[in-house]
């Protein structure tokens, strides 16, 4: 069982709840372990967020391919990964409650019979740590034993390393290139938990970087700060990131070299992003176990090799809880509260509200015909009911960027007023101007 989330989650967790972003999944049967359902305006930032780091990624470089691989892969590929054998996590009972934790997590837990401390400090009566493998495992085809298992994918960067070849070539790519994949993986996790921090069903944004072996060190470095200003260009808050490197003991069991991006949620500095030097770990293991030639050759060094691989790996749902901490502000306007979330107007779900001031005088048409109009390039929502102010909050709430009002000027001059969610600033705006000046904001 998760540590009780403070204040700010509760109430960020039933925004999002309220106002569509992201809620149990299967709720009306009570919920399925930490799994969770994107609502309206949690499936569009979060498609946001996966364009902003495929533009990022791939888009705007030269240098990185795109795939999209099956979750469901040969159990070979597990083997060679060391993930049958060595993805696991040590757990332990409490033979009292009956809870399950993670032994390597104790601290970060709460005992059920007793939530205000943990099992450490409750002195719970643990078994013995044994270790769990976090993969799921399944059967393909009808028949259900030991030659049928096949397993979903823990990372999608497998997916990537098998077809290194197979995107090569069509490509034409010559090393140093990427390969980028945003898919699903699925954990096992012992303790999910913090909302959609910790799931056992989640996506991944991940790129592998294919170098010369005497490179690491330079693209290691490279990809760190690529990945940094990655996170300021999403509009999070720079005193909130950090970077963590692994000690020598927490390395995974690929990695030469390891460094997280950190973020500080409310329940503390948690990783959000892991840079990893994986050497040629995986395409080594690979070319032992299917005994195909993984290796690379490189016309200009006129060698042949096996490339290391430096791998960046972000969490999406991990990002998206990321972006909705950050942008979360409560403010008090004219003695009235308002909660307004402050996103990136790149990744905001809504871009644009378009609202008669009031619903008469020929503003609602005129209204409706700005909306048909801007949607042909934003998500827009039209919205006409209540009082302005209230319409205002309402927006506010979902995190959009620009409001257009039509109001008794505008059929005088043609214009409306643009207003700005983080200032509340209006400005005049002419209606045939509206378009280009919105775009030149959301650059
Ligand atoms: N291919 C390397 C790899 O998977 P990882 O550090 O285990 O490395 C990378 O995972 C990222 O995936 C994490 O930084 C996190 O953002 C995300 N992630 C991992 N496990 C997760 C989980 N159970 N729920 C949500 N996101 C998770």
């Amino acid at each position: 069982m998760a540590k009780t989330s403070n204040d700010l989650m509760d109430r960020l967790v039933s925004l999002c709840k309220r106002r569509g972003f992201v809620f149990p999944s299967s709720e009306i049967y009570g919920g399925l372990g930490s799994c969770y359902d994107y609502g309206p305006l949690g499936v569009e930032l979060k498609r946001n967020i996966k364009d902003f780091w495929w533009t990022t990624m791939t888009r705007k470089r030269d240098d990185i391919e795109g795939i999209d691989a099956a979750i469901l892969m040969h159990p070979k590929v597990w083997e060679a990964s060391g993930h049958v054998a060595g993805f696991t996590d040590p757990m332990v009972d409490c033979r009292t409650c009956k809870a399950r934790f993670r032994a390597d997590q104790l601290d970060e837990v709460r005992c059920p019979n007793k939530p205000s401390k943990s099992p450490i400090e409750n002195n719970c009566d643990l078994t013995e740590p044994r270790m769990f493998n976090l993969m799921f495992r399944t059967f393909m085809g009808p028949v259900e034993d030991d030659s049928s298992v096949v397993y979903l994918r823990p990372e999608t960067a497998q997916g990537i390393y098998v077809n290194f070849h197979n995107v090569l070539q069509p490509s034409r790519q010559k090393i140093p290139f990427g390969i980028a994949q945003i898919g699903k993986a699925f954990r096992n996790e012992i303790t999910p938990g913090n909302f959609i921090f910790r799931t056992r069903e989640f996506e991944q944004m991940e790129m592998q970087f294919f170098i010369h072996p005497s490179e690491d060190d330079k693209w290691y470095e490279y990809w760190k700060e690529q990945r940094w200003q990655y996170y300021l260009d999403l509009g999070i808050r720079e005193e909130k990131l950090r970077f963590e490197d692994h000690g020598p003991d927490e390395l995974a069991h690929y990695a030469k070299k390891a460094v997280d991006i950190e973020y500080e949620f409310p329940f503390g500095w948690k990783e959000l992003e892991g840079i990893h030097n994986r050497t040629d770990y995986d395409l080594k293991a690979h070319m032992e176990t299917s005994g195909k030639d993984m290796r690379y050759f490189d016309d200009q060094r006129k060698e042949k090799y096996l490339p290391y691989i430096i791998e960046t790996s972000a969490g999406c749902d991990r990002t998206l809880l990321t972006v909705l901490v950050d942008a979360y502000r409560e403010e008090e306007v004219k003695g009235e509260k308002r909660v307004v979330m402050s996103f990136s107007p790149r990744i905001a779900p809504i871009k644009v509200a378009v609202l008669p001031l009031v619903k008469k005088d020929g503003m609602p048409e005129i209204a409706r015909e700005i909306y048909n109009d801007l949607k042909k390039n934003f998500k827009c929502f039209y919205d006409e009911s209540g009082a302005v102010g209230r319409r205002y909050r309402r927006q506010d709430e979902a995190g959009t960027p620009f409001g257009v009002t039509v109001d008794g000027q505008t059929k005088e001059d043609e214009t409306v007023t643009l207003r700005h969610r983080d200032s509340m600033e209006q400005d005049r705006v002419k209606i045939a101007e509206l378009k280009n000046k919105i775009l030149r904001e959301l650059q």
